[in-house]
């Protein structure tokens, strides 16, 4: 049980990160998590009550070093190779060829993993365009990963697995892009760099308009741990950073005509995609 938090402060808490990052923390479900996370950072930066440890994180993080900290430790960060596996094929089979056909010769098309917590996902989109082969052959494929949390884009960055990782990636392809280690698998250094990783709060417009536009997106796996309210305005975001015709592909449980109509739906397969 928590030294500092009250339930009003934990709603106090609950609502500053949801203003800052769009996560929404139910008291039932995070009041242990966040207790115990405040209760060690306080003793850590010296502090004996709540208040001096709010203080500090609204008015005194001039470089939102405290913030990350926080962020870092309230995100669920949960991915996997090849999660969601049928979304790459399409990407491969269907989204690649279609804007393809819209663009210049030589203009790039270009995919943005938002969030991509430890690199899976985006490496997993490079893992299926390199087994594709035709259109890398003429275009430019840029994959930038994004995420808010800056423990996992370092992770990313390393690029090593655990076997829960990578465990759904075909033997072939395994032996073929990862160096077994002791107790992991490093992906090969001819793929290591083919992402570029950022960490990158999806809500901040000033930092989502820097990454420029993108062609295709994958948003995966985080907009179920927002509110309607959160998830229209990242939907929002998004359609602002997509090119005309660009495509989204969301995690199964996550349905955009949900939450705003301004993509159209489309089904290649069992596979629902959304369109500008
Ligand atoms: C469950 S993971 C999903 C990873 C991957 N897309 C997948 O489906 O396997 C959710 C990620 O969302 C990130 N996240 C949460 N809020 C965010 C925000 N406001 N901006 C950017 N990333 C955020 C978390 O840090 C976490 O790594």
């Amino acid at each position: 049980m928590s030294n500092f938090l009250s339930k009003e402060n934990f709603e106090k808490m609950g609502e500053y990160i949801y203003r800052k990052s769009g996560i929404y923390l139910e008291y039932d479900k995070h009041f242990d998590k966040i207790s115990k996370y405040i209760d060690e950072r306080s003793s850590k930066l010296g502090f004996d009550n709540f208040r001096k440890y709010f203080f500090k994180l609204r008015f005194e993080d001039k470089d939102s070093s405290e913030f990350q900290e926080l962020m870092n430790a309230v995100t669920v960060n949960e991915t996997y190779f090849f999660r969601e596996k049928n979304q790459f094929e399409v990407l491969v089979d269907h989204v690649l060829h279609e804007i393809d056909k819209t663009k210049r010769a030589g203009e790039p098309i270009r995919i943005l993993s938002a969030p991509c917590s430890t690199g899976e996902e985006p490496y997993s989109i490079i893992l299926h365009i390199i087994e594709e082969g035709e259109i890398v052959e003429k275009r430019d494929i840029e994959v930038i990963g994004i995420d808010i949390d800056s423990t996992v884009i370092e992770k990313a960055k390393k690029s090593e697995y655990s076997q829960r990782s990578i465990h759904a990636i075909p033997k072939n392809i395994l032996s073929q892009w990862f160096e077994k280690k002791k107790f992991s698998y490093k992906l090969s250094e001819d793929l290591i760099g083919t992402v570029d990783f950022q960490v990158a709060n999806i809500f901040d417009k000033s930092e989502m308009r820097k990454l420029g536009k993108f062609d295709v997106i994958f948003s995966r796996n985080m907009l179920i741990y927002f509110d309607d309210a959160s998830r229209k305005e990242v939907a929002m975001n998004f359609y602002d950073m997509l090119n005309p015709n660009g495509f989204i592909l969301l995690g199964h449980a996550e349905y955009m005509s949900r939450i705003v109509s301004v993509f159209k739906a489309k089904k290649v397969g069992d596979t629902l995609i959304y369109q500008k």
